[in-house]
């Protein structure tokens, strides 16, 4: 088992509860290919989230909504204003490591797929909010 995939399995518990090794998506787009990597162990392959874990982005406000809320969401942690509160047993990481390029590809999958049709999101936009930041 590779490194990841190990991760992968200390997070969800089990290779089937995250759909499968992100290893197995080599062949499909960067978005898709980044969000199987770094989001879908705690959002899952199809977006739904785990109830009381972690919440669903298919149809979720926040992904829908404005871009800057939920590019500030990733890259530092900042509460977007549609993010409903509830008691869950997750925490989300920060994702500021990941670089505009890769935020912009993933944000973009997410905003495209599980039934979301939102515009894509550039890495201009996410850069602009890195150094509004800074
Ligand atoms: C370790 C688990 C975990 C990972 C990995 C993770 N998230 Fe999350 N995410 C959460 C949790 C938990 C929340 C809810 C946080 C809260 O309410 O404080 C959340 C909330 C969100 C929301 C807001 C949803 C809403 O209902 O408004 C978005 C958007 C989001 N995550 C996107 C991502 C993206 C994109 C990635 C990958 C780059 C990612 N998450 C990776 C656990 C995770």
């Amino acid at each position: 088992m590779t490194g990841r995939g190990l991760a992968t399995l200390l997070l969800c518990g089990s290779l089937t509860a995250c759909g499968g090794a992100p290893d197995s998506t080599a062949a499909t787009a960067p978005g898709e290919r980044l969000y199987a990597l770094h989001c879908s162990a705690c959002h899952q392959r199809d977006g739904r989230g785990i109830e009381g874990v972690q919440p669903a982005l298919a149809g979720a406000p926040t992904v829908a909504g404005d871009l800057q809320p939920l590019i500030r969401w990733v890259l530092f942690g900042e509460r977007p204003p549609a993010l409903v509160s509830q008691r869950r047993a997750s925490v989300m990481p920060v994702f500021g490591w990941l670089s505009d390029d890769e935020v912009a590809a993933i944000l973009t999958h997410v905003r495209g797929a599980f039934g979301n049709g939102s515009t894509p999101v550039t890495a201009a936009m996410v850069g602009a909010e890195r150094r509004l930041r800074h």
